[in-house]
């Protein structure tokens, strides 16, 4: 338990939420500028393990600023950010980078992936940032290819691949060292509807196995899969 080190016992048991993935208390975050612009005004919020919460509201209502702060991209200007009952607050900038590559995977609508190297590779990539022996890296990636019914294009490389194949090499990526919580930015942005239920039909698998889904989404088919809302407006959380 590392990340407890710089914490009193009964300071960690007070904070300890059961099955809460994702707590803020008064998060607040400003982009430097200049100018200066608050983009958050004190979000508080507990997602709990196996939720799946989709992010709506207007563009520029904070959404993606919000994801980048769960992700661990970003740092608060003002508040806290536990994730899995980690007080994000206390650890260096490595330990941050382990926490985020355990514990995170990312999904966003431009899907990210490198060019010039196959399905597998890709997903391969997101081993690099935790010590999975070699041996079982290659097995672990064709695992999480086939949790998203593409182990038989493993070799492909992107180019090769329809959008919604894309997509499903970019989930392989982030399931693939088996995290607790899914940040999706617009996850079917780049999609037509019948590709965009194929890749909703899989994050709601990902959800019943026990997976946290947070997914940003300006779509009502999107949001509609989801079980609880969380509506933005001009940085703030409404009810
Ligand atoms: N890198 C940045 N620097 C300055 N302001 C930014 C930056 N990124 C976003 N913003 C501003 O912060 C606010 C929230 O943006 P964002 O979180 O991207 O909203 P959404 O994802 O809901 O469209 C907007 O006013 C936006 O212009
Ligand atoms: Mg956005």
């Amino acid at each position: 338990m590392s990340f407890f080190k710089n914490k009193r016992d009964e300071d960690t048991i007070a904070d300890i939420e059961i099955d809460s993935v994702v707590k803020m208390v008064d998060v607040s975050y400003v982009y430097k500028g200049p100018p200066p612009l608050q983009a958050l005004y004190e979000v508080s919020l507990n997602i709990r393990k196996a939720e799946h919460v989709a992010i709506v509201g207007p563009s520029g209502s904070g959404k993606s600023t919000f994801l980048n702060l769960v992700g661990l991209l970003d740092r608060p200007s003002s508040g806290a950010i536990y994730i899995d009952n980690i007080d994000t607050k206390d650890l260096q900038e490595k330990e941050r980078s382990a926490l985020r590559a355990r514990k995170i995977g990312f999904v966003f609508q431009a899907f990210h992936l490198l060019s010039y190297k196959s399905a597998l590779e890709n997903v391969m990539l997101a081993q690099l940032y935790i010590k999975t022996p070699r041996a079982k890296r290659e097995k672990d990636a064709i695992e999480a290819l086939e949790k998203v019914g593409l182990a038989k294009r493993a070799y492909a490389l992107p180019g090769e691949l329809s959008g919604g194949e894309r997509q499903r090499v970019a989930m392989a990526r982030a399931i693939v060292n088996r995290p607790s919580l899914i940040l999706c930015d617009e996850p079917t942005g780049n999609l037509d509807s019948v590709t965009a239920d194929m890749i909703l039909d899989i994050l709601d698998e990902l959800s019943q196995s026990g997976l946290t889904l947070l997914v940003i989404t300006h779509s009502s088919q999107v949001a509609a899969r989801a079980k609880r809302s969380l509506s933005f407006s001009d940085g703030r959380l409404l009810g």
